[in-house]
């Protein structure tokens, strides 16, 4: 929120940015301003806060945080990630085209496909992993291009410079949702976007224990543009909300360190089993896409994706059967979790969309989470010894 760039280590940032001592009190920590209102000085004369749905201290010290780890100068904190989603998309008007990568997070593609087409906003699919794919979906309308690296469940890697190429040439902006690979594995914006989007509900509030998503530009008016509808919408979290994402912010570095080696543990373990057959985590050399990661991001994060040799009775059996790996919604937080995307995460798809981007009825998704690497793999093991049954 602030308009400066906070100089630093990325673990620096993620603990002080935005989080100077509080003026009144001398508090260390950023307190919960649990506050509706902000008593004037005088009419016209206010302390930088008036009203919490326009400003809260607790979520001006989140925003700033979060634009500090994208290096960009403006975050704004939404009340979740779809609420994220909406608020960025408030930078299109009726008319206007988008082109969005076919491999999305289901809700955001509800929010496209079922809401915003009936205010007057076009949108066409097309495969983000060609990026020239992107360009051919482009026309003289297209104002934003919408894409998701790594991808959501599949894990396939999108060349970002590149789509931000294809937007630059078509003169309209380029949105990432980075909420898999989190600022710390990924910057879209030196990549050469406009827009970072995130669920901060998953990696950066790291705890399953709140909800929230974030918007970060670099750009003065696409800023005041967010802000003002941000107001005029109020999609805002309360101050407890922006204070618990701001906490679980601070660990993100040494958390995302331990999802990935976790992650490298549980594929690798995985990657020989008969009952599997194949993984998806884009640190393994042979993945398509681990050369593109190794050079826009700075690890290959804690996702795990499985198809199972024996399609959906196997993946249900596996879900159901895991005793530390919770069959739940979400990803990113501390407790490993396991999902059935074809009718969890993208149960928005028809079975056909569904198909064509390789999610079948024997895909499971794992969000590695940070208990001991060796119980997890017990933990699948055990699991699979019921699946192959
Ligand atoms: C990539 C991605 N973007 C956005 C969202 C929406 O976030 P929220 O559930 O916080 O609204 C999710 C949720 O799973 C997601 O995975």
């Amino acid at each position: 929120m602030s308009g400066k760039r906070d100089p630093g280590g990325f673990e620096t940032r993620a603990i002080h940015a935005g989080q100077e001592r509080d003026e009144a009190t001398g508090a260390t920590i950023v307190p919960v301003y649990q506050t509706v209102t902000f008593t004037q000085d005088a009419i016209e004369s206010d302390r930088g806060f008036v009203y919490s749905r326009s400003g809260n201290p607790t979520r001006a010290a989140l925003e700033q945080c979060l634009a500090a780890l994208e290096g960009a100068r403006f975050g704004l904190a939404y009340a979740s990630g779809m609420a994220a989603v909406a608020g960025a998309m408030q930078l299109v008007r009726a008319g206007d085209h988008v082109v969005v990568a076919d491999d999305l997070y289901g809700g955001t593609w509800r929010l496209f496909t079922r809401i915003l087409p009936e205010y007057g906003v076009r949108f066409r699919y097309a495969d983000a992993t060609r990026p020239e794919e992107l360009a051919k979906a482009c026309e003289p309308a297209t104002r934003l291009l919408w894409i998701e690296s790594p991808t959501n469940p599949m894990l396939r890697i999108v060349d970002v410079a590149a789509c931000a190429e294809v937007a630059r040439r078509h003169g309209a902006l380029l949105a990432v949702d980075n909420t898999f690979a989190t600022p710390f594995l990924q910057n879209p914006i030196a990549l050469g976007a406009q827009v970072v989007v995130h669920s901060t509900t998953k990696y950066l509030g790291g705890h399953s224990d709140v909800i929230g998503g974030a918007v970060v530009v670099d750009d003065e008016a696409l800023h005041e543009r967010l802000r003002f509808a941000q107001n005029a919408t109020g999609g805002v979290p309360g101050p407890w909300d922006a204070w618990l994402t701001l906490r679980g912010v601070k660990t993100l570095a040494v958390r995302m360190r331990q999802h990935e080696a976790n992650a490298a543990r549980v594929a690798g373990f995985l990657r020989g089993r008969p009952e599997i057959a194949a993984v998806h985590w884009p640190g393994f050399p042979d993945h398509p896409g681990h050369e593109l990661a190794r050079r826009q991001m700075r690890g290959f994060g804690g996702m795990v994706t499985i198809e199972l040799a024996g399609g959906e009775p196997s993946a249900r059996r596996l879900c159901e059967s895991t005793r530390i790996f919770s069959l739940a919604e979400s990803l990113g937080g501390v407790e490993s979790l396991i999902g059935y995307p074809w009718s969890m995460s993208h149960a928005a798809f028809a079975p056909e969309d569904k198909r064509r981007k390789g999610i079948h009825e024997g895909v499971v998704r794992l969000s590695v989470g940070l208990e001991d690497a060796d119980d997890l793999c017990e933990d699948l093991s055990r699991a699979l010894q019921a699946v192959g049954q």
